[in-house]
């Protein structure tokens, strides 16, 4: 009897660990299906790989024709690159002095440097397609460097300038005025904050904000204040997303460790949903509206240009609605939206992307713009959230602080950004923003498309990207074509290209003029050329097989 008992507990125990086992399965396989399939889907596996990439360049000969492209196109090529090289050597010849007497202590600029091409490449374009990094002044939308070439800035300084750079520098001027007597006291507020504190509150419809001192800081305390009251550990971000580069928000390449409690789930997709509405884990789901641009793929960089796969594609609508069940599905599992505006912020709307897209987040992170020039990162949520301590529980408390949060010359020139905002030219900016941007977008590809030119753009209001139709090894060159036409770009090349609202017609029509002489100079040189059997498959084969012999035979270090 008793051994008939302990048998029946016997199975009941084990019939319980199967069941357990079974929802575990079940849980992890959800998960599985919740991720992009892309190796970007997948951080873990793809640092292992990034790890084993080996290191190789391509030689002067196979610069020129590493897709096999007949010798009178490399000829065209090579010839087009001399002339490109004289004329950078000539016309950056101060900048580029003055950048190679500081490039070997800015272990920055030797990082950007190093990355705006595929790194086959890289050396070689260096030594001759140097622009240098440094420029002397701003005006309008224009940016002159220490030879005095003036150039249309398309690198919208990471986002920062919404209003075109004058605007900051008044920003900056007369917050100074503002907070003169005062200096760098840190610690008291200058009553400026008060202000702030208002605008915000209304602008993000919550109730709290705290300062900081970047983007990154200020998704990092949103981060921690959604675990410390869900008392969950996981954070959903999307795949490809950026949101700064504090660690459990990058969990794959790029960050040296595992991001143990993150999850990095596919973008758009009906399986992430399912994971939400599923696990018990999940504190927040972070946000980053600018990849409505491009779901599931990492912010667009020359880089990473290898062939033309890259793609671009704005649906405001199909976007919105996925945010709003994206919402739904938060409110009924607990778990706090997060929107991380630190990009966008102020250059969709007036209210941001919230307003944009309909959608009321918990917590709102927002930076760059913001500052009115100056470092800034801010964190706007419900007042429960927003909470750094518990009333009943003394020592159990949600720790962020930060020396120059608060700074008074930043405080003064976001001030000076938020009352702007108020002004009737600053609603101006915004009317008919959309339409203004998608019109430029669909003139200059049909001026490319009808000059037989391999080159589209995709627009997310002001935010441009670049993509490539003709299966091609050599995108990446544009970048130099377009700098010698007078347009600047950031490090990331053709992936990025942003525009202050302040461009006007005739300025856009200038750069529009610009992009196409660039386009057409390059496709003169031959870069573009193609045989039928290249398609964007073969061209990834080949690189893999390169990968594979230089892996196999790590002394060959040169194509
Ligand atoms: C969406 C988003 N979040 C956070 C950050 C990080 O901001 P910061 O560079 O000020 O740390 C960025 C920066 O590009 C961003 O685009």
């Amino acid at each position: 009897m008793e051994l008939g008992q302990a048998a029946i507990g016997l199975y009941a125990a084990g019939a319980t660990a199967l069941a357990t086992s079974l929802v575990k399965l079940k849980t992890r396989l959800e998960l599985s299906k919740a991720k992009h399939r892309s190796l970007t889907g997948h951080a873990r596996m793809a640092r292992r790989l990034a790890s084993i990439i080996p290191g190789y360049e391509y030689g002067e000969a196979q610069f020129f024709c590493c897709d096999d492209a007949p010798d009178e196109v490399a000829a065209r090529r090579r010839a087009g690159f001399d002339r490109l090289a004289e004329l950078y050597r000539v016309r950056f010849a101060e900048t580029m002095r003055r950048t190679a007497e500081v490039a070997d202590g800015i272990s920055d600029l030797q990082f950007t440097d190093a990355y705006r091409v595929p790194f086959q490449f890289s050396r070689i374009a260096r030594r001759h397609l140097n622009a240098g990094a440094f420029v002397q002044s701003s005006s309008g939308v224009t940016i002159t460097d220490l030879d005095g070439n003036r150039s249309y800035d398309l690198t919208g300084s990471y986002g920062v300038n919404v209003f075109g750079y004058d605007f900051y520098k008044g920003c900056m001027e007369r917050g100074q005025e503002r907070v003169r007597d005062l200096g760098p006291v840190l610690g008291p507020y200058h009553p400026v904050i008060a202000y702030n504190v208002k605008r915000l509150r209304e602008i993000s419809g919550l109730d709290q904000v705290s300062f900081h001192m970047s983007g990154t800081e200020a998704v990092m305390q949103a981060v921690r204040l959604a675990r410390y009251h869900t008392r969950r550990s996981h954070l959903v971000r999307f795949c490809g997303a950026y949101h700064g580069w504090w660690g459990d928000v990058q969990p794959g390449i790029g960050n040296p460790v595992p991001a143990h409690e993150t999850y990095t789930l596919n973008d758009t997709a009906e399986e992430t949903l399912r994971v939400l509405r599923r696990r018990r884990d999940i504190a927040c789901v972070l946000v980053n509206p600018l990849q409505g641009l491009h779901p599931n793929a990492n912010a667009a960089s020359d880089s990473s240009l290898v062939d033309s796969a890259r793609h671009a594609h704005f649906d405001r609508g199909a976007y919105g609605d996925w945010l709003k069940r994206l919402r739904a599905v938060c409110s009924e599992q607990n778990i706090v939206l997060i929107f991380d505006e630190v990009f966008l912020g102020f250059r969709l709307a007036p209210g941001g992307a919230q307003e944009y897209f309909g959608v009321r987040a918990d917590l709102v992170t927002y930076g760059k713009t913001l500052g009115g020039g100056l470092p800034i990162g801010v964190v706007c949520g419900r007042k429960e959230l927003m909470k750094r301590f518990r009333d009943h529980r003394p020592a159990d408390i949600c720790f962020a602080r930060g020396t120059f949060n608060s700074h008074p010359y930043v405080m003064a020139a976001m001030h000076e950004f938020l009352a702007f905002l108020e002004t009737p030219p600053a609603r101006a900016r915004y009317v008919d923003l959309d339409e203004v941007w998608n019109g430029r977008a669909e003139r200059l590809n049909r001026r490319l498309r009808e000059e037989g030119l391999p080159v589209e753009l995709a627009n997310m209001s002001s935010v441009w990207t670049v993509s490539y139709t003709r299966p091609s090894r050599y995108n990446w060159m544009l970048q130099y074509y377009l700098r010698v036409e007078g347009l600047a770009l950031s490090w990331v090349g053709t992936g990025r290209l942003i525009f202050s609202l302040n461009y006007t017609q005739a300025d856009f029509e200038a750069v529009a003029d610009r992009f196409v002489a660039a386009a057409k100079a390059m496709e003169a040189d031959g870069w573009w050329w193609h045989d039928a059997a290249t398609t964007n498959k073969t061209i990834k084969r080949r690189i893999l097989r390169e990968l594979l012999a230089h892996r196999l035979l790590p002394g060959n270090r040169r194509g």
